[in-house]
């Protein structure tokens, strides 16, 4: 029998792709992961070094020959594309790099999948796409219009993605569009990674945040990875978009008042105006019908769960 077909997980040393490579190792799927560093960390994959189905490479996702020599040597069934420049302030500091890195390095990923054939794509969006509603984002009946340089070049990356399936009408190309993922081990400084960051500092001291009204739709980022991995072993040949999230929405503010719920006692907080954006999405909340009509998607944790277990992991003893 021959041996199994590898995965390539692009931007696999990032917060969700640190999720994806143990699930695809533990079903016996090689994984050849690719990372240039810049965000993502190297220990977040030293458990897998010396499992013979992984493989790790450095490498720039914009360096089109060197991924090219690697996807024919390993001819893998499918690519996840996870690699992007994501944090939203970085993005608008350096929008040369974050067209350069989400749009360059999102066609040279494309550009190596065909040449070596490979019949199943991921290309991960993001909500941000999607102009900003108070009722849950459709794929197809809402309207998208990014309002930075992140949602612009995410979009890109989307129709980049589109095109290549058009061409290649056999192979499966799936659009998925993350909303606010959460979980231990995350990158950037979202809100609730700044939070906890403070809270360990000083654990009485008062927590200096930005707005605390935004509504977003916030995923277990363990339930997100099998999202995808189950999505793109679904999906048809062709282009599927799919939000991927749980369908409710929830404030900061009720998010802070859970986390005082489960450690006893009220977080202390005031505003700190250089963390609060002057340009901020009020509600963020996607319609999951999709995914649930592909892959009987439901989240396996709920909210209460999902930040009792991120304390539990990043704050103990707490
Ligand atoms: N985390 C979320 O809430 C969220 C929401 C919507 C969409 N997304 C998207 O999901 C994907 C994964 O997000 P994440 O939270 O794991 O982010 P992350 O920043 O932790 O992961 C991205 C990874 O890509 C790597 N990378 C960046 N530029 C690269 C390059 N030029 N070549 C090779 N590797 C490179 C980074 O080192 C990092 O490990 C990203 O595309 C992001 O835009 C995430």
């Amino acid at each position: 029998m021959s041996p199994p077909t590898p995965w390539v997980i692009t931007g696999a040393a990032g917060f969700l792709g640190s999720y994806i490579v143990p699930r695809l190792l533990e079903r016996g799927t090689p994984v050849v992961a690719i990372d240039d560093f810049s965000c993502g960390r190297e220990e977040y994959l030293e458990p897998y070094a010396l499992n013979p189905n992984f493989t790790l490479t450095r490498l720039d996702i914009r360096d089109t020959a060197g991924l090219s020599a690697l996807f024919e040597l390993h001819r893998p069934a499918a690519v996840v594309h996870l690699a992007a420049l994501h944090f939203i302030p970085a993005c608008m500091a350096d929008p040369p790099r974050t067209v350069s890195v989400n749009v360059h390095g999102t066609q040279s990923v494309l550009s190596a999948a065909r040449a070596a054939g490979v019949e199943r794509f991921w290309f991960t969006s993001t909500g941000d796409i999607y102009v900003p509603d108070e009722k849950p984002h459709h794929e197809t009946r809402s309207k998208v219009g990014p309002f930075n340089i992140y949602g612009l070049s995410k979009l890109l990356g989307e129709q980049l993605t589109a095109l290549e399936s058009r061409e290649r009408p056999n192979a499966a190309f799936v659009v998925g569009r993350l909303f606010n993922l959460y979980g231990p081990r995350e990158t950037n400084p979202h809100f609730l990674p700044e939070l906890l960051k403070q809270l360990r500092a000083a654990p009485e001291a008062v927590l200096r945040l930005g707005n605390l009204w935004p509504k977003r739709d916030m995923v277990p980022v363990a339930d997100a990875a099998s999202a995808v991995i189950d999505a793109l072993e679904a999906a048809p040949p062709g282009m599927t978009t799919l939000n991927v999230a749980t369908g409710v929405a929830v404030t900061m503010q009720q998010i802070l008042d859970l986390i005082g719920e489960l450690r006893g006692s009220p977080l202390p907080i005031e505003t700190d105006p250089s963390k609060v954006r002057s340009v901020e999405r009020p509600h963020l909340q996607a319609d999951v019908g999709e995914l649930k009509r592909l892959i009987g998607w439901t989240p396996h944790i709920d909210l209460r769960r999902g930040i009792a277990e991120l304390l539990a992991a990043e704050m103990a003893p707490f």
